[in-house]
C-alpha cells in the first residue's frame, strides 16, 4: 500500500507511524472543529460520534467539550482504533466512548446522534453525498454535521501531488463541499476558515439537518 492510501485507512507499521504523525499535524484542527461543533449546537448534547477519527485526538477534544455526552469513534482502519483506544483510554473502560470498525453505516450505534464529526475523511468518500445522506438519516432533528478539511491548494505538496492519482477526491472550493451537503439534503450550511484567508489552516462546514 502507498503512503497516499495508508491516509485513507491506515494499516501495518506505516499505518501506525502516519498515524502518530497526523496526532500532531491535525490536533489543532481537530480541537477547533470540536469547539465549532459545539458552539453550533445550541445544547442537550447527549450522542457524540466522530468518523474517521485515526489517532484519536478529536475524540479527546469531543469527550473534553461535552462531559455529559456519550461519545462514539468509527473507524475503517483497526490500526486507528487501537491508537484511538490508547489515547482514550480511560474513556473507554467508563463506558463513554465506544469505538467501531466500519464506515457511516456503523453510525447506527450512535443514532440519533447530535453531533457527528468528520475532520481530514472528505477526501476517501468515493460519494459523499451518499455518505453525507446515511448521515443525514442518522441525526436526530436538531443534529449538526461538522466537517473539518482542507482545500486542494492549501494542502502540503505531497498530498496535492499523490492523493488523486490514488483515488481520492480533492475540493477546489468550498462551494464545491456545500454543494455536497445541500444534495445531501442538509437544510443549512455555513463555512468557517481557521486561521487567514490567505493561509488558513483548514475549514470546517458546519450542515444542519
Ligand atoms: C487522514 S485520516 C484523519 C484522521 C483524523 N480525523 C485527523 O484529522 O487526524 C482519515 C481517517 O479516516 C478513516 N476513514 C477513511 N474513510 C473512512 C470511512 N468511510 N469511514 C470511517 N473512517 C474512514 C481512516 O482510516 C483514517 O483513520
Amino acid at each position: 500500500m502507498g503512503l497516499a492510501q495508508q491516509f485513507g485507512h491506515p494499516s501495518g507499521f506505516l499505518g501506525a507511524v502516519v498515524g502518530r504523525g497526523m496526532a500532531k499535524g491535525n490536533a489543532e484542527l481537530s480541537r477547533w472543529v470540536a469547539q465549532q461543533a459545539s458552539a453550533h449546537h445550541d445544547s442537550g448534547v447527549e450522542r457524540v460520534a466522530e468518523l474517521g477519527p485515526g489517532p484519536g485526538v478529536g475524540l479527546e477534544a469531543l469527550l473534553a467539550q461535552f462531559p455529559e455526552a456519550q461519545v462514539w469513534g468509527i473507524d475503517v482502519s483497526s490500526v486507528m482504533l487501537a491508537q484511538s483506544r490508547k489515547r482514550n483510554r480511560l474513556a473507554v473502560s467508563a463506558g463513554r466512548l465506544t469505538l467501531l470498525e466500519g464506515g457511516v453505516s456503523a453510525l447506527r450505534a450512535g443514532a440519533p446522534a447530535d453531533i457527528v464529526m468528520a475532520n481530514h475523511v472528505l477526501y476517501f468518500w468515493r460519494d459523499p453525498v451518499a455518505e453525507m445522506a446515511q448521515i443525514r438519516s442518522l441525526l436526530g432533528p436538531r443534529g449538526l454535521l461538522a466537517i473539518g478539511y482542507q482545500l486542494k491548494q492549501n494542502m502540503p505538496a505531497m498530498a496535492q501531488r499523490r492523493f488523486p492519482p490514488a483515488g481520492h477526491q480533492l475540493y477546489d472550493t468550498d462551494d464545491e463541499v456545500t454543494k455536497l451537503a445541500t444534495t445531501a439534503g442538509f437544510g443549512s450550511v455555513k463555512q468557517i476558515v481557521k486561521g487567514s484567508a490567505d493561509a488558513p489552516e483548514g475549514r470546517v462546514m458546519l450542515a444542519t439537518v
